[in-house]
């Protein structure tokens, strides 16, 4: 009997329970918990079959052990926020139960990304017997796929890597964020960092950009950003001499978020506002649309993928692996748009396979790690297909 727990119930945990509810074959049992029950039970009422809610502090380990001890999952999806990750990964370590997330953890009062905090738990889950699974949404998870899938079928060394996300889709608001505001303007703020010839090389934030013609989608300017996924990347690509991730952003977006920084709305230290500490980012998180709201009216498509360069029997080759996704096509299946179909549907797939044994361990693992091959089946199966195209 696999009974999963889901932890958050923003856009993405709304896409990862429809997903899990509609494969009775591998979930059970479900329970959707997160702060807000009411958002549970929103998500509930629109599952083909009935499901667990609960209410839970996912900051408070001992409130996530209770949850644990009294539904006796075996696996927690955890898709609220990265600055949970430690506090479930305790809990699961106190009730031996496996892990899964979508974003490394990051400390609430510094914008800072990076996996050792996570890494670090490896012993812990290897002595206890069980996995955890890090980063197994979109982007970091399924662009980490392609990267092994390239290297399992079409090259003996890869030597550059592109990750590019397009997001091409209009919402009709002045100014949103298709996934949690804070974490979203917290990663696009800092400055830009990619990985050449053994070394990790700074540049201003948003500083680099080219044009590149996505397709289904055409020409759309993309901007080089740090990202999670090139730190476990950079480790366990052998050969490798560079990688680099991009995301586009359309001018209008980038001038509201300029304007916000000027007058320090993004800013993450307390101020005093009347007598109280507020943060002004959380504050501009209250009063922006939430990402799970943004579905019914978004149109226009993604385009997320990874441009592979390397060499196969002494030739070079060039491979471009991407999946497009259509907000509209989402809404319709799921009630979400792109951003959260694309980041909750390779949670449930990454789920799928601890669950059914296909992707095993015992310690803590990025999702490179493992065989690309179901993963990249079930991908088709299950609303992500993806395309291959051998540019040399
Ligand atoms: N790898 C990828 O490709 C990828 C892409 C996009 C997003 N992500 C990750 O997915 C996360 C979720 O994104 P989203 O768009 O679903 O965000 P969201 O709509 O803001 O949802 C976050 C959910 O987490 C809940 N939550 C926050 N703090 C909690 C706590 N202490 N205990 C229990 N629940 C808590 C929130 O509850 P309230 O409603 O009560 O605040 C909300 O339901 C993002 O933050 C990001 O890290 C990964």
């Amino acid at each position: 009997m696999n009974r999963v727990l889901i932890i958050g119930a923003g856009g993405v945990g709304g896409v990862v329970a429809h997903k899990c509810a509609r494969a009775p074959e591998v979930f059970h049992e479900i329970c959707l918990a997160s702060r807000t029950l009411e958002k549970c039970r929103r998500i509930a009422v629109e599952l083909p079959r009935p499901i667990r809610v609960a209410r839970v502090d996912a900051d408070r380990t001992p409130d996530v052990v209770r949850l644990i001890r009294s539904f006796r999952p075996n696996l927690v999806i955890h898709v609220a926020l990265p600055y949970q990750d430690l506090a479930i990964m305790d809990a699961c370590l106190a009730t031996g139960v496996d892990y899964l997330d979508t974003a490394n953890y990051e400390p609430p009062d510094k914008a800072k990304f990076e996996y050792k905090w996570q890494w670090a738990y490896r012993g812990r889950f290897r002595r206890k017997g069980i996995m955890g699974l890090l980063g197994c949404g979109f982007d970091p998870g399924a662009t980490n796929v392609f990267c092994a899938y390239a290297l399992k079928h079409f090259f003996d060394e890869i030597h550059t890597v592109d990750i590019m996300d397009c997001n091409a889709g209009q919402h009709g608001h002045p100014f949103a964020t298709n996934f949690n505001p804070e974490i979203n303007i917290r990663e696009i703020t800092q400055r830009g960092r990619y990985w050449e010839k053994g070394r990790w090389v700074e540049t201003e934030p948003l500083s680099v950009h080219r044009s590149f013609d996505f397709p289904e989608i055409g020409p759309r300017e993309m901007y080089l950003m740090y990202h999670e996924e090139l730190e476990s990347l950079v480790r366990h690509l052998p050969g490798l001499r560079r990688i680099r991730f991009w995301m586009t952003f359309s001018q209008e977006y980038l001038t509201h978020l300029r304007v916000l920084q000027n007058v320090g709305m993004t800013r993450i230290d307390p101020v005093l506002y009347e007598g109280r500490p507020v943060v002004p980012l959380k504050f501009l998180k209250a009063v922006l649309p939430e990402p799970s709201s943004l579905g019914p009216n978004y149109r226009g498509k993604t385009n997320i993928g990874c441009l592979i360069e390397g060499v196969r029997k002494g030739r070079r080759k060039k491979v471009y692996i991407y999946n497009v996704c259509d907000h509209a096509a989402c809404y319709r299946e799921v009630k979400a748009q792109a951003i959260s179909y694309t980041t909750g549907v390779p949670a449930m797939i990454g789920a799928r396979l601890m669950l059914t044994g296909q992707w095993r361990g015992r310690g803590v693992f990025n999702v490179e790690e493992f065989d690309p091959d179901p993963f990249m089946e079930r991908m088709n199966l299950d609303g992500l297909p993806w395309v291959v195209k051998t540019l040399r």
